[in-house]
This record gives structure tokens, sequence and C-alpha cells, in this order.
């Protein structure tokens, strides 16, 4: 459970709170790169509950800019996107991607003041076929999170989004609960439907595991494990990392690269966007005879609604609390645990039912919570230490320090600590780290 006092100091994140600040620090996910065509319309985007206005000019530049106007506040939404710029069709008003006022047409030779007018703008930047945006308050921006995903070849990359109507912080602990997967999304599975030679089948005989837990430079990270053959365990992994990162063993420990950004809209929406590698081994995905298993026939689909230009209209699941996400009540009795239709729609369904805010007072939470209790304490510790000293959080100034996380599960020797096991297993795993440049700073990124 957490006081009312820290849970709000964790959720609030718009101008001014201390998380939102601590956010700001960083470079954060803002849009697919595909979302913004030159000269294309203008994309109404909510992030950190600031309204903003995404848009690409003609030289294929991204702006990010506060949505209004600066001559009477007009949004610029409706502007026109032309010229290297985009023009507030109220008065006729022009701002370039640096928020630079280039025109003010409507005002007579000799009266313009553009040169000493100016709406707020945000640095970009592009990779992978994300758009990057920093909203702190330097001058000279910070290198981009050093995730390993951000380090593999594009073409080999899988960019996703799917909005979830609570807060951040919510959606984040979602995903470092590992122990609702043997439930939620395998409840109904049992040791005998998988091959026998699949390691997940340890995880279906024995659906309480123990932990290990630990604060890290990244953040925090955890290893739930349980015995496998004589002399063996099943050992899981995966890691929180500042602000809003996580990445979970969705397969082999091996051959498989993953962050999820749990990207905060306002206090009760979230972007969860993904970078995964394409190449990836999965989890647990079908039954020994091949059957899919049941309530995960699709597994990663999630239906769209189409997309619509309101603050809230990109990546909505078509299953939704206005229709309880579709369930099937019938399956649920019959062969699906929960009958919820797939597995991204599950976890929405789960993590939205508690709520836009979830009051973490009238929790009751148990030893399976552990990793979500340390990661609590993490992230007040540091929006804490941020805001009496100043004292910068993991990986804005030291990119480095994300380097040693990597999600997975694997089976090893008993007998070993889970530090020396996960040690091991990185040692002899392909890193995807390279000569690839995330600093915005340098010319050749530039944006803007
Ligand atoms: S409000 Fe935009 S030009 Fe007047
Ligand atoms: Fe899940």
């Amino acid at each position: 459970m957490l006081s009312k006092q820290d849970n709000e100091l964790l959720c609030r994140v718009g101008p001014g709170t201390p998380m939102g600040e601590l956010m700001r620090e960083y470079w954060i996910p803002a849009c697919a790169s595909n979302e913004l065509k030159p000269d294309g319309p203008p994309m109404r985007l909510l992030l950190l509950n600031e309204k903003l206005l995404a848009f690409r000019d003609t030289n294929g530049r991204v702006g990010i800019v506060d949505h209004q106007c600066a001559h009477r506040c007009a949004s610029l939404f409706f502007g026109r996107n032309e010229g290297n710029g985009i023009r507030c069709v109220y008065h006729g008003w022009k701002f370039d991607v640096n928020g630079n006022c280039l025109d003010m047409p409507n005002v007579p030779p000799g009266h313009s003041f553009a040169d000493r007018v100016k709406i707020k703008a945000y640095k970009t930047f592009e990779h992978n076929g994300l758009v990057w945006v920093y909203m702190g308050k330097r001058e000279k921006a910070p290198i981009l999170p050093s995730l390993e995903p951000m380090f593999l070849p594009t073409d080999e990359v899988e960019v996703g989004f799917v909005q979830r109507d609570c807060n951040w912080l919510q959606g984040l602990e979602g995903e470092i609960d590992t122990s609702h997967y043997a439930f939620l999304h395998l409840g109904s599975v049992k040791e005998d439907d998988v091959a026998p030679d699949s390691m997940h089948k340890f995880a279906l005989r024995n659906r309480a595991p123990e932990y290990y837990t630990a604060e890290t430079e990244w953040g925090t990270m955890y290893a739930a494990h349980r015995p496998a053959e004589a002399g063996e365990l099943f050992m899981r992994y995966a890691h929180f990392l500042f602000p809003f990162f996580t990445m979970v063993p969705d397969g082999s420990f091996d051959d498989h690269i993953v962050f999820n950004a749990w990207v905060p809209m306002d206090d009760e929406h979230t972007m969860a966007t993904y970078v995964v590698w394409k190449k990836r081994t999965l989890a647990l995905r079908e039954l020994k005879d091949g059957r899919p298993i049941p309530g995960l026939e699709q597994y990663n689909t999630v239906p769209y609604l189409p997309n619509s230009a309101d603050w809230y209209g990109r990546f909505r699941p078509e299953l939704n609390a206005s229709n309880d996400y579709k369930i099937n009540r019938e399956a649920q009795r019959t062969s699906s645990y929960s009958g919820l239709p797939s597995l991204g729609i599950q976890d929405q369904a789960i993590i939205e039912s508690m709520g836009p805010i979830v009051d973490r007072s009238k929790e009751h939470l148990a030893l399976s919570d552990r990793m979500i209790s340390v990661t609590r304490r993490r992230l007040l510790s540091a929006v804490k230490a941020y805001g009496s000293t100043g004292e910068l959080p993991p990986g804005v100034d030291n990119p480095t320090s994300y380097h040693g996380a990597r999600s997975g599960s694997f089976v090893a020797r008993d007998g070993e600590g889970w530090m020396e096991m996960y040690s091991s297993q990185l040692i002899n795993a392909k890193r995807a780290f390279s000569e690839v440049d995330l600093d915005p700073n340098h010319l050749s990124h530039a944006a803007q």
C-alpha cells in the first residue's frame, strides 16, 4: 500500500509536479515517425499534461509545439502546414518547428514584431521509427536513453502503440507484476498441455514462484525462480528503467530485445509504446498439439478503432471499457481463464478496471508484489531527492547505466547466486550495443 500523498507524488506528471519535472529531464517517445508527413495535417499530441501539436515541415523536420497560436491563442491544429511552417488560419501568423514567428501578415508594414514572438517548441529527434521529444529546461539536451533496442538496425525493429486509459504508473506496474501471467493469461493451461521440452512448463507446474529483487544502476530488477528439472531452476528476469521503461521476459534470454515505455499523456491516460526486435524468440504461444492457447488465439493483436484527430484519438483498442472488452463468459466457464480475448486486451481490461488512478492505500500487497514495492520505493526516493537537492535520476547524464539490462527466461543450474546466473547469461548473449550515435546535439542528427 501507499499513502495518498506518496501516490499523488508518483502519479501526477503535469508541469511543475515533482514527477513531471523528473520525467522532463529525459527524452520521451512522442509518436511514430510515419504519423507525420511533410506538409501533412498537424497532429494533436498530449504529453505530460501538455496540449501540443506535432507536424512535419516541407523539409521533413518535425516540430512539437504548443498547440495555441501566440497571437490570440487559437489552436494551430486548424493551421496550414506549408512552406516550412504552420500558419494559423485565424489571422495568418506563421511559426516554424523551432517556434519562431516567421510572418505576421495581418499587421501593416513596419508594425510586425514577429522577431519578438515565439511559441513553445520542444527539441525533437527521430530514431528507428519513433519521434522523441525533449521537454526539459536544458539548452543543450541530454543524449537519448541508451536502452539496448535503440542500438538495433532500423529494419529489425518493430514499433507499436496502445493507448491505455489510466495513469502511467498503473500501466508500468502491470508489466512488472509477473505473477499474473500464470493466471490472467495462462490460467487454463496445464503443464501437460505444452510441449515437454518447453521451459514454460515449469511456470505452469508452479504458479507461486519466489522472487529476488534488487535496486540497480538503471532502476530495479527481479528474478522469479522456481524448480525446473532436478538440480535446475527456471529463472525469469525483468527490469524497470528510469523514468518509465520496462523490459519484460517475453522469450528466451539470448534472443529477445525489447523495451516498453509507459508515456504519460496526462494523469489518466498513457501511451504504451513498445520497441521489439522482430527476430526475437517468443514466449509460450501454443499448446503442444499446435492449437493456440485458449484466450490467446489473437496473441498480441489488438484491433484498433480508426485513429481520430482527438487528443485521445490515437491507437485505441476496439475492445474497451465501453463494451466490457467483449468478455466471453462462456469461454471463461469452459476454456479461457479470463474470457477476455487476446493477451493485450487481458492486460488492458484488468489495469483499466482499477480506475484512472488507483487508490493504492486500499491495496494488500503480498510476497509476489515485491518488485512493485521495490520499484515504488526507488521511484519515491528518486523523486524526493530530485525535488530537494536536484539529484539527477539514472540514465540522464550517464547513459551507459542502462547497458546492464536485458529481460528473458532461462533454465540454470541451481547453486549459483541469481545475479551470477544473470551475469553469465548476459556475457554469453548477443548484445546490440554498437556505434549508433544517440546524441541529438551532433550536427548530423539535429532535427532542429
Ligand atoms: S490567433 Fe493565430 S493568427 Fe491570430
Ligand atoms: Fe500481462
